[in-house]
C-alpha cells in the first residue's frame, strides 16, 4: 500500500499584547538591556493579561490556523497540545480549546515536551493520519511561561514569553509535506531544566511556595551546550530520514531559545543566517510555541514558499529534542 503524504494545511498564530522590554526589565531585576541582548538576543517578549490563560492563546492560534487551511472545526479528527502550562492540572488545555472552537468531532490531550513539545506534536500527529486513523489533525504548542517564571530570578527571568502557534494537518500531493523525523529524549538531564513543586512529589504547600519552587529553575550554561550539540544532531538524523543532506535545507525554523544557540547550531549545518528564521528579539523563548510561530512568521513573510524544504527543530526540558524535514506545499 502507498504511504500517504501528509502536510500542514494551514497555520496560526497568536501572542498577547502585553510586552515586557529589557528596559523593563533593568527597572526590577539587576540586569541590563545591553547584557541580555549580547546573551541572548532577545529585546522583549508578550505575556499574558491577568486572568488570561493558555488556553485563550492556543484557541486564537487554533482559529487562525483553520481560517488559513480554510476548513471548519467539525472536521478535526484530533487535537494535540503541546504544553507545560496548562490552565490546571486538568482538563488539558486540549478539551479546553476543542470545546472553545467547537470541535465536536475531535479527540484531546496535551503532550509534555516542553519546548521539544510541537515537533513531537507533528511527528504524533501525522502518524495517526499516516495510519488511516485520522484525516486531520489539529497540532498546537502553546504556553503562558511567564506564570511559571521567577521575575526576581535574573537567569530565567530574561528568557521567557508567551504565545501559542498551530498547524492543521492532513494529507498533501505525494512527495510534499513531512518527509523525516526524529525525536529523542535524556531523562538523566531532566534535573537541568525544571519545575520541582506543583506535581505529585512536591506537592504545593506554604514551604515549597516560600522557597519559590513553583518556578523555572535552570542551569543555563548546561541547557546551552546541550542545545548546540543536539540541534545540528537530530536535524541530521531527520534530514537522514528523509533521504535528504543540509544542502537541501532552504529554511532552518529553530526553537527561538537564545540567538547564540541559533548561529552555532546554523553554523554546525553550514547554514548561513539568512536561511534561518529567527524571531527570537521580539518574543523571546516561549518554549512549544516557539517554532510554530517563527514557521507562521516566515510562510506569511512570503520568505518561506511552495516547494522550500523546511527544519524545523526543537530541544528543551526533559531533555527532549526533535526535528521534522516538512517539504512545503500549501494547497
Ligand atoms: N543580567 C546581567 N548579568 C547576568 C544575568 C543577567 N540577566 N544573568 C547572569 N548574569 C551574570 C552572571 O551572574 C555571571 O556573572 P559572573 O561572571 O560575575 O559570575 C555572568 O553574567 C555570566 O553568566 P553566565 O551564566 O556564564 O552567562 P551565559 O553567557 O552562559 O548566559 C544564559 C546565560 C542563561 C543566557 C545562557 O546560558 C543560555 O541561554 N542558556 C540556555 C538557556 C535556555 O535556552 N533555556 C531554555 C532551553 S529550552
Amino acid at each position: 500500500m502507498k504511504e500517504r503524504s501528509v502536510g500542514i494545511l494551514g497555520i496560526g498564530s497568536y501572542v498577547p499584547e502585553k510586552i515586557i522590554t529589557n528596559f523593563d526589565l533593568e527597572k526590577t531585576i539587576d540586569t541590563t538591556d545591553k547584557w541580555i541582548v549580547e546573551r541572548t538576543g532577545i529585546r522583549e517578549r508578550h505575556v499574558v493579561a491577568e486572568g488570561e490563560a493558555t488556553s485563550d492563546l492556543a484557541t486564537r492560534a487554533a482559529e487562525r490556523a483553520l481560517l488559513d487551511a480554510g476548513i471548519s472545526a467539525e472536521e478535526i479528527d484530533l487535537i494535540i497540545v503541546g504544553t507545560v502550562t496548562p490552565d490546571m492540572q486538568f482538563p488539558s488545555v486540549a478539551c479546553l480549546v476543542q470545546n472553545n472552537i467547537k470541535a465536536v468531532n475531535a479527540a484531546a490531550f496535551d503532550l509534555t515536551a516542553v519546548c521539544s513539545g510541537f515537533v513531537y506534536g507533528l511527528a504524533t500527529g501525522s502518524s495517526f493520519i499516516k495510519a488511516g486513523t485520522y484525516k486531520k489533525v489539529l497540532v498546537i504548542g502553546a504556553e503562558s511561561l511567564s506564570k511559571i517564571t521567577d521575575w526576581s530570578d535574573r537567569n530565567t527571568a530574561i528568557l521567557f514569553g508567551d504565545g501559542a502557534g498551530a498547524a492543521i494537518l492532513g494529507e498533501t500531493d505525494a512527495g510534499y509535506g513531512i518527509l523525516g523525523i526524529d525525536m529523542g529524549a535524556d531523562g538523566n538531564g531532566g534535573d537541568l531544566l525544571r519545575v520541582p513543586a506543583g506535581g505529585s512529589r512536591l506537592p504545593t504547600t506554604e514551604e515549597t511556595i516560600s522557597q519559590r519552587l513553583h518556578y523555572t529553575q535552570m542551569d543555563g550554561n548546561e541547557v546551552f551546550k546541550f542545545a548546540v550539540k543536539v540541534m545540528g544532531e537530530t536535524v541530521n538524523k531527520a534530514l537522514e530520514n528523509a533521504k535528504l543532506t543540509a544542502k537541501d535545507v532552504t529554511y532552518l525554523v529553530p526553537h527561538q531559545a537564545n540567538m547564540r544557540i541559533i548561529q552555532s547550531a546554523a553554523k554546525r549545518l553550514g547554514l548561513p543566517m539568512d536561511r534561518v528564521v529567527v524571531n527570537v528579539d521580539k518574543y523571546g523563548n516561549t518554549s512549544a510555541a516557539s517554532i510554530p510561530i517563527a514557521l507562521d512568521e516566515g510562510i506569511k513573510s512570503g520568505r518561506i514558499k511552495n516547494g522550500d524544504v523546511i527544519a524545523l527543530v526543537g530541544f528543551g526540558g526533559g531533555l527532549t529534542w526533535g526535528a521534522t524535514i516538512i517539504k512545503w506545499s500549501k494547497p
